[in-house]
């Protein structure tokens, strides 16, 4: 692969900042933008990871947490101001490391003034902005449609007689990308953030854009199941084969793509879509038939694996096998939305799972607090803010955990109490007890990522599984003409032994971090052990 072609975001690993709660700089008990500016030294000398995605900071009234947007073009006071952006962008570019910044095209706030204006009378110029339907003959709505956070998808309006579509909460109205003034109006603030310097978009449910024009009824769903990769409650009895991923929504994201390549190659800009879809080939359309949509659809299959190396074999082959030719694959094993890998899987499996991470072909995004392996935190019914409640996404948005002291190092001493609860491990799991670690899970994110950069194969190198791996084993190479790294991971509980076939290694790291060097003989991997192999 030319250098030319290998642009930064295929090299890079992406972490993801939920502003909220990675560092509070006012002591008011939210993390904010001055306080991500403080973390930089943090993410670029400690852990040196090369692009940060930010969840929205944008003014919203909070009902999803910055979700529910009511002004894409500023900062919410709680976050910080446009400057206090403008300064976080600055010195990330000069540290090296890229931005990417949340947009959330499918819905706004309530409260944004377009949605008040929509609402206001049936002639109003920005009626049509949104999804206005009118009721059935008995006056129930328009249609089966299910919102996902629980409920129907649609909400009537008294005062106009008709209900709109709501995806998400009531107070997250749906916007009408059929309306070519509503694309103009979200090219626009595109533009707005690229002037700025941004370095690519994280585009928020990007397949719910368009629906059925005819918005007919979704089918039930004959199987129990989810569509997605965690249980959604009510919204799992249908078939969502109306309410999202209407195929027009291919034509938004060329154009988007033709906007973002004007920028030119100086700054080349990424889009990675949050596509929840789980048929490869229907979720492999949005890279574009010739590569001119989306950089990368994120790819959130193993999120849903359990813990068995056969699964997540199975899974990274059908993500190879089905990539277009060109595309490139990303990975990822946490989110805001989903729980932590460690209360997932184990502690020990998610030091296991960092290796995979970070050593599969593609992009890896990692969530912020993983890499010092963060656990849910376990919130009373009473206390639960989150407002999809099937989801229960509190647990994996406490308060990074900075030090073993007040608050964690979350706010200032004397700072009031965190948004979330801090998880009650903070003692012992924190940036800074684990830095001084040499064996903690700090160490091994920074090792992890530190052999990425020594032996770029992990960047740029082909994947290959070793089909005989031993049971319970996920084993794989590396390889480019010049080098080849075998990653052996041991999901078993039991030593395992690697076949002799293995030879002539050099063991460049172990998941436990106690050992390095020239293996002679045959090579056993210790239970739940992952190592990279030099051969
Ligand atoms: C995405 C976000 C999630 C949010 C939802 C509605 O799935 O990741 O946090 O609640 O969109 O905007």
């Amino acid at each position: 692969m030319s250098e030319q072609k290998f642009l930064w975001w295929k090299k890079a690993v992406i972490y993801q900042i939920y502003p909220r709660s990675f560092r509070d700089s006012t002591g008011n008990g939210i993390g904010d933008l001055p306080g991500v500016l403080e973390k930089l030294p943090y993410l670029d000398e400690v852990l040196g990871v090369d692009a940060l995605w930010l969840s929205p900071f944008y003014p919203s009234p909070m009902k999803d947490f910055g979700y529910d947007v009511a002004d894409y073009r500023g900062v919410d006071p709680l976050f910080g101001t446009l400057d206090d952006f403008d300064r976080l962008l600055e010195e990330s570019h000069r540290r090296d490391i890229r931005m990417i910044i949340d947009l959330v095209p499918n819905h706004s706030s309530d409260q944004h003034r377009w949605f008040q204006e929509s609402r206001s009378s049936r002639d109003n110029p920005k009626r049509d902005w949104y999804i206005w339907a009118d009721p059935q003959p008995d006056g129930s709505p328009p249609n089966n449609w299910l919102s996902v956070f629980g409920g129907p998808a649609w909400e009537w309006d008294e005062n106009t007689g008709q209900y709109y579509l709501h995806s998400f909460l009531k107070e997250q109205p749906d916007l009408n990308w059929r309306n070519p003034e509503v694309k103009e109006a979200m090219f626009d603030i595109v533009r707005f953030w690229l002037d700025r310097g941004v370095d690519g978009f994280r585009i928020d449910v990007a397949h719910y854009i368009l629906k059925d024009p005819e918005m007919r009824d979704n089918p039930q769903n004959p199987r129990p199941m989810s569509s997605i990769h965690k249980p959604l409650g009510e919204y799992d009895s249908q078939m969502h084969l109306y309410d999202k991923g209407h195929p027009d929504v291919h034509e938004i994201y060329r154009e988007l793509r033709v906007l973002l390549d004007s920028y030119g190659s100086n700054q080349p800009r990424v889009s990675i879509g949050e596509i929840h879809i789980f048929d490869w080939e229907e979720w492999s359309r949005y890279y574009g038939e010739n590569l001119d949509e989306l950089h990368m659809p994120y790819n959130f299959s193993l999120l849903g694996a359990s813990w068995s190396a056969d699964e997540f074999r199975r899974l990274v082959g059908e993500l190879e096998a089905h990539l277009p030719d060109g595309s490139w694959p990303n990975y990822v094993l946490g989110t805001h939305d989903d729980h932590r890998l460690a209360s997932r899987y184990g502690r020990g499996q998610a030091r296991v799972a960092a290796m995979m991470l970070l050593t599969l072909r593609g992009t890896p995004t990692i969530y912020y607090g993983e890499e010092i392996g963060m656990e849910d935190i376990h919130l009373p019914p009473e206390m639960e803010l989150d407002p999809a409640h099937a989801q229960k996404r509190d647990a994996n948005r406490s308060p990074m955990q900075w030090t073993a002291g007040e608050q964690a190092g979350f706010s200032p001493p004397g700072g009031q109490d965190p948004w979330l609860p801090i998880h009650k491990n903070y003692r012992q799991v924190n940036v800074a007890s684990e830095k001084e670690d040499p064996a903690s899970m700090l160490s091994l994110y920074r090792s992890l990522l530190a052999v990425r950069k020594e032996f770029p194969v992990l960047q740029n190198g082909s994947y290959e599984a070793l089909t005989d791996s031993p049971k319970n084993c996920f084993c794989y190479f590396r390889k480019t003409s010049r080098q080849t790294l075998l990653v052996a991971l041991n999901f078993s509980r039991e030593p395992r032994m690697l076949p002799d076939a293995v030879k002539s290694k050099d063991i460049l790291l172990s998941t436990r971090l106690d050992r390095k060097g020239p293996a002679d003989g045959p090579l056993t991997l210790r239970p739940l052990e992952g190592l990279i192999l030099d051969l």
